[in-house]
């Protein structure tokens, strides 16, 4: 059919379009300092480290002494830097961050206590290799992750 032609024609212009879409990403931080991309690239950063030991801890994929030790120097590496990029009034989008967060300083320090000794432990046991050892280190990692997240992340802004 010959009305079919323009179609295909236009076909790698939309593509085009569609690519260019996606370069844009999202806005860009104009913030003084971007506290808000800096900490959300930290824990994303943070999150990629920890999946693949998770998968490992919990028998989904060959147990590596050496793979899962270098990913917990690296989460342990991770475990002191996004905090200093939560400076008061660093709410904008797209910060998940609850006001919780500033106005409970005293137990957002302390949730981060929690989980930089919790991924202090789970590297020392993971130089062991002893897999009993590192399996509740590790679950114990991922529960304070979850119950800072609990109390002082929100849901996704689109
Ligand atoms: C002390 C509190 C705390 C701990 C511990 C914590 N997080 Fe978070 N996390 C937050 C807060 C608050 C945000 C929201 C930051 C923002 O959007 O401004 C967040 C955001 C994130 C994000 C960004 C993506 C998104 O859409 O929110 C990821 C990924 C993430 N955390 C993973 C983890 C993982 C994995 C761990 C543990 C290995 C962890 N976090 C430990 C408080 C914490």
């Amino acid at each position: 059919m010959i009305s079919l032609k323009p179609y295909l024609r236009a076909a790698p212009l939309l593509i085009g379009a569609s690519l260019m879409l996606v370069g844009c990403g999202p806005k860009e931080d104009t913030h003084p300092g971007q506290p808000v991309t800096h900490r959300r690239a930290l824990l994303q950063e943070t999150l990629r480290t920890f999946e693949p030991m998770g998968i490992m801890a919990r028998g989904k994929k060959p147990y590596v002494q050496q793979t899962f030790l270098a990913d917990a120097v690296k989460l342990q590496t991770l475990s002191t830097q996004p905090w200093v990029y939560f400076p008061p009034g660093s709410t904008y989008a797209p910060s998940r961050a609850k006001p919780a967060v500033w106005q409970q300083p005293a137990q957002f320090k302390q949730a981060q206590t929690k989980y930089i000794d919790a991924v202090a432990q789970l590297a020392a046991v993971a130089k062991t290799g002893n897999l009993d050892a590192i399996r509740p280190a590790y679950e114990a990692v991922s529960e304070s992750c979850a119950s800072c997240h609990k109390a002082f992340r929100g849901p996704a802004v689109l």
